[in-house]
């Protein structure tokens, strides 16, 4: 490809595009996942922001990862949003004043100087963190990252392994639907149809004034959402006595916990220590979850409801985040690929991307948040599981869908599967990042059509 060529192919839009997304949502030690919708830091945003990040600006990604890790709790716990002081408490909500961690939190070690929530999202740093590093192993080096962030990754991944395995079953559970970073899923329909919503006239939500509301959870949902907080914070969010009222354990927290587990094992590689207690533990997650949470019938994973004793009848797909596993059976990866390309989700024939439920299941909408629509940050994982396990072809016709669809859609924070058409909000932060990392990150020449590409020529200068 000559110059001109490169100038002005598809990849270049798209990439320059996503680093502008990623430069305007930056505001001096985080990135927002969007100014608009979500003007603070949000856990496994940032994870995956700093992904992209590495690739433009190494230092800055450190920088991502460590402001967060920052925030957290002394009980090991990674907050799911960390709040910028200067953003006014009308701009999100539930803002500081609800979730009043300095205080609440105080028993459980919650920060004194911050203010954040007291929930969690899915466990994605070790990942990034790892990928951060050999991004620029000279620059992480030099500022001590890995031995930096090393002891609050172990410490973030013990409080999931241990304060959250709530079903004693070698699991994780998730105690509100925002922790799974999916929150409006028909997975949580059953266990949440127990909460008593409060009145949607006891909250103000911000959402709707930056989101179409067909594009956002309904309001008796929010009603649901406000009474799981407002109890955990209650009760000083200490897990061993609050008497969780939704415990659930989805099957993308713990594959995530479990890559994290590897990628931890890296690091430690990486600082002379030894990694094997981390490949134990990332075994058993496995294991564990191939135990308790595989439904061959279903031909994925799905969640249990730990406070029912029953699996959740939905498949979304959380259920196909497994795929990144390095150590999955065989035959369970073969139905994996078989569910990712057939009726349920249709990659390959009806979709351009992995929806984010059951195309055949009663509560699909391609429009609302989690109920159908594809994100980015899904598909990702995704393409990474149907590589590592060899499926070549579709992980490259996901990628090219990818990034043409990210740009095309102006950064979406998701689409319409079917379509590609933009949905919720634009210049969304992690959607920018994951097409940064695909089209700075070529596949193997073998596999497909989009063409081997580094673009060097466009990285600027590390910031630092
Ligand atoms: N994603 C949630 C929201 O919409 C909570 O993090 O605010």
């Amino acid at each position: 490809m000559d110059r001109a060529d490169q100038a002005t192919s598809p990849h270049t839009t798209a990439y320059n595009g996503a680093r502008r997304v990623l430069t305007g949502n930056w505001v001096g030690a985080s990135t927002v996942p969007s100014r608009s919708l979500y003007p603070h830091q949000w856990s496994w945003d940032s994870a995956f922001i700093a992904v992209g990040l590495r690739h433009l600006w190494p230092v800055r990604a450190q920088r991502e990862l460590e402001t967060l890790l920052a925030a957290q709790w002394d009980d090991g716990r990674v907050p799911h949003i960390v709040f910028n002081p200067e953003v006014p408490l009308t701009a999100y909500f539930p803002s500081p004043d609800f979730w009043r961690s300095s205080t609440a939190g105080a028993a459980v070690g919650a920060p004194a100087g911050r203010e954040t929530s007291g929930l969690v999202q899915p466990p994605v740093h070790a990942l990034a963190a790892w990928l951060v590093h050999r991004a620029d192993p000279a620059a992480s080096a030099r500022r001590g990252f890995l031995r930096r962030v090393y002891p609050r990754l172990v410490a973030w991944q013990r409080y999931l392994t241990e304060a959250r395995d709530l079903g004693g079953r070698g699991l994780a559970s998730i105690v509100h639907p925002w922790e799974s970073g999916m929150d409006n899923s028909p997975c949580w329909d059953p266990p949440l149809s127990r909460i008593e919503p409060v009145g949607s006239d006891t909250f103000h939500r911000a959402d709707l004034d930056h989101g179409r509301r067909a594009d956002r959870p309904t309001d008796l949902d929010y009603g649901r959402y406000v009474r799981l907080a407002e109890h955990y914070r209650d009760h000083g969010y200490r897990d061993d006595t609050c008497g969780h009222p939704f415990a659930v354990e989805d099957p993308a927290v713990n594959a995530l916990l479990a890559l994290s587990e590897h990628a931890l094992a890296d690091i430690a590689g990486a600082l002379g220590r030894d990694p094997s207690d981390h490949l134990v533990r990332a075994e058993a997650l496995t294991t564990a979850l191939v135990k308790r949470l595989w439904h061959a019938e279903s031909g994925l994973f799905l969640s249990h409801d730990v406070i029912a004793g029953e699996p959740i009848p939905e498949h979304s797909a959380a259920g196909l985040i497994p795929l990144v596993l390095p150590d999955l059976p065989a035959e369970t990866v073969r139905a994996l690929v078989a569910t990712v390309t057939g009726p349920r989700f249709g990659l390959g024939e009806r979709t351009r991307m992995v929806p984010s439920y059951d195309l055949t299941g009663p509560c699909f909408d391609p429009a609302r948040y989690w109920r159908g629509p594809a994100w980015f940050n899904v598909n990702w994982l995704i393409e990474r599981g149907l590589r590592r396990h060899g499926e070549l072809a579709l992980a490259n016709e996901l990628r090219a869908n990818l990034t043409r669809l990210a740009a095309s859609s102006g950064y979406a924070e998701y689409v319409d599967p079917f379509s590609g058409e933009a949905r919720g909000t634009r210049d969304f932060s992690w959607t920018a990042a994951v097409t940064v990392d695909l089209l700075a990150d070529p596949p193997p020449p073998a596999g497909g059509e989009l063409p081997a590409y580094r673009p060097a020529a466009l990285v600027p200068a590390a910031l630092d």
